[in-house]
């Protein structure tokens, strides 16, 4: 007899003799009458034998327990009207059991597997992470993963894009983490490093004539890690010679539309796009959630005569007074305000001023801070109403921005409809930022990128911190799902940027010189984009952290709790490999 998957079992089935097999998901004995809740990875049913009919398939049934792994034969039956149970596709009919063999036995389990019931840390789940990985929610996680990588597939291979593998061991890209490193025992003393991403594998790939790329790939980075960020993690990377920005934007907004119509979400293309500019300017961020409605406005110029000394001496060192309205948001208490003005303090900010626009006067924090005109003023531009509370500081811009956008996301917090999806390209990113600790010019994308064609000139000039980039992120809902440019295809402007970056002649060859000869025979205008599977898949399923839908994820301190990976190896292995640790305890 051939084994029939559970999650197909109907009422059409009644009358039926079936072969199933699977794990006990629930056992409980009504006196002479046994039932077992049968699983497979397709769905449930309910096995029954009674004691007067088939004595011995219920005495075999009255010995499982919890997760024991049985084969049975039985006679699908349909349930009488008041048992049958409409939360599971098979509530309509049972399986009275007529054989029952048991192939294997289960430990008691450390907790539970029922979704409503976990009662474990997430310590002891990652331990056990294949017994973790029998709740339904997990394995509904794992399978919208494989399905949502099928249809990326597809798609893509349908607009001609074509997926190829690229090196695991390879010489370090950068993208701004620390590489993990592989040393090699036939080359002594020299190591691989795992890619970060297959950046510059997919422009030598558009070089060599493939001009539409594609590939799910594995990345590696050694970075300190969040809820949405994983040592070792997938991309869905993507390239293309000949290409433009707003080619690739709606490329990748029609396959963001097939992922998330898989999922059950209509989404609205084509996405909001907003400078890089103006997302620090409006959001304090570069990763905005636009689910949140509260936005930061300027109102320095209202202040250009003012008395109050504090603000004089912001303006006067070319800095800024930028505010947050929050509706309706008067009724926060003292301690309510002292919270947000210690979490601006956190983020650099010396101080917070406020003021609540009550029904026939508004309450200044601190008397006579505001003169009554500056008061009309800011309730004007603000556009305030009665009940409605304003939040002000006035500092240097990199600092009002971080202090604000973080205060916009604690504000904004119950604006915020859980349900809604707002995407948006954020673009032209700079090129270059200072890094005060190594003293130089810093990539903020990667060193591939292309400045913006009207920022060329500022090159040659050396006003790098104004050179925007030809580099776009897409956000949803505040968190960055991809990211990526179009690339520089010239090897002269590469070079001059290798230059910025503090590269000497030497360095430019020994690190990217593949990359430099590579560009110097016929190298078509590309660019492309990678979007953070995991992060996609987890804010569809509304997961806390993408650990959730990776099988075998690593804890936050990188290691996997399940096989004790990272570990010691024996030196045997080490000698071979020419490597010698140093104790540092
Ligand atoms: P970037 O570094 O922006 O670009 O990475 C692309 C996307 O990958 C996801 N991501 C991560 N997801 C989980 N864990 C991590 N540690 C992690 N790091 C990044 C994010 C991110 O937006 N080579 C370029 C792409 C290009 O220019 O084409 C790159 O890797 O969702």
């Amino acid at each position: 007899m051939k084994r029939i998957w559970i999650g197909t079992l109907g009422r059409d089935n009644a009358g039926e003799k079936v072969l199933l097999a699977g794990w006990v998901a629930g056992w409980r004995d009504h006196g002479g009458v046994c039932f077992v809740d049968l699983r497979d990875q397709t769905g449930l049913v309910q096995l029954v034998a009674s004691e007067d009919k088939n004595r011995s398939a219920y005495l075999k049934l009255h010995q499982l327990r919890q997760e024991w792994v049985i084969k049975v034969v039985g006679i699908v039956n349909l349930r009488p009207h008041e048992t049958v149970n409409y939360k599971i596709s098979t509530g309509e009919i049972e399986v009275v059991v007529e054989e029952v063999e048991i192939l294997n036995k289960a430990a008691p389990l450390p907790f539970s597997i029922h979704d409503d019931k976990v009662n474990a840390s997430e310590e002891t789940r990652l331990q056990f992470r294949f017994l973790d990985l029998r709740r339904k929610l997990l394995q509904d996680n794992l399978r919208l993963r494989h399905e949502i990588v099928l249809a990326v597939r597809n798609f893509l291979s349908s607009r001609g894009f074509v997926e190829i593998e690229t090196p695991i061991l390879t010489l370090s890209t950068p993208e701004g983490a620390r590489d993990y490193l592989v040393p090699s025992r036939v080359n002594r003393g020299k190591f691989y490093a795992l890619p970060q991403s297959p950046q510059l594998f997919k422009q030598l790939l558009v070089i060599s004539g493939f001009e539409t790329y594609f590939q799910i790939a594995r990345c590696f980075r050694d970075e300190d890690l969040r809820a949405d960020r994983q040592p070792e993690f997938t991309q869905i990377d993507i390239e293309k010679a000949f290409v433009q920005e707003d080619e690739l934007f709606s490329l990748v907004e029609d396959l963001m539309k097939e992922i998330f119509t898989l999922a059950g979400i209509k989404i609205e293309v084509p996405f909001p796009q907003l400078s890089w500019e103006e997302s620090m300017d409006r959001y304090g961020t570069d990763a905005p959630d636009l689910r949140n409605p509260l936005e930061i406005i300027d109102a320095s110029d209202l202040f250009s005569n003012t008395d109050f000394a504090v603000f004089k001496r912001v303006l006067d060192h070319k800095g800024v007074i930028k505010g947050i309205k929050v509706p309706q948001g008067a009724s926060y208490s003292r301690s309510e305000i002292k919270k947000i003005e210690d979490l601006a303090k956190a983020h650099g900010a010396k101080g917070l001023l406020w003021f609540k626009k009550g029904s026939d006067k508004i309450i200044p924090q601190i008397k006579k801070v505001f003169t009554d005109k500056e008061l009309r003023l800011l309730v004007e531009r603000f556009s305030m109403r009665e009940g409605d509370i304003l939040f002000l500081i006035a500092d240097n811009l990199p600092i009002v921005r971080e202090a604000l956008g973080k205060l916009r996301t604690v504000l904004g917090e119950n604006f915020v409809d859980e349900n809604s999806y707002k995407f948006v390209w954020i673009t032209k990113f700079p090129l270059f930022e200072w890094d005060d600790g190594s003293k130089r010019w810093v990539s903020v994308n990667h060193p591939f990128t292309a400045p913006l064609e009207e920022d060329f000139p500022l090159l040659t000039s050396g006003s790098y911190s104004d050179i925007r980039a030809q580099a776009y992120d897409l956000i949803l809902n505040g968190i960055e799902i991809g990211g990526g440019s179009i690339r520089v295809h010239d090897s002269s402007l590469q070079r001059q940027i290798f230059r910025v970056l503090g590269l000497d002649e030497e360095e430019q060859e020994k690190r990217f010189g593949f990359l430099l000869k590579a560009l110097e025979y016929g190298a078509p205008p590309h660019g492309g984009i990678a979007l953070g599977l995991d992060r996609i898949v987890s804010i569809l399923v509304g997961a806390s952290s993408i650990r959730d839908v990776i099988a075998f994820p690593k804890t936050t301190s990188a290691s996997c709790l399940l096989t004790g990976a990272p570990s010691t190896v024996r030196s045997e292995q080490l000698e071979e490999l020419g490597i010698k640790i140093i104790d540092q305890s």
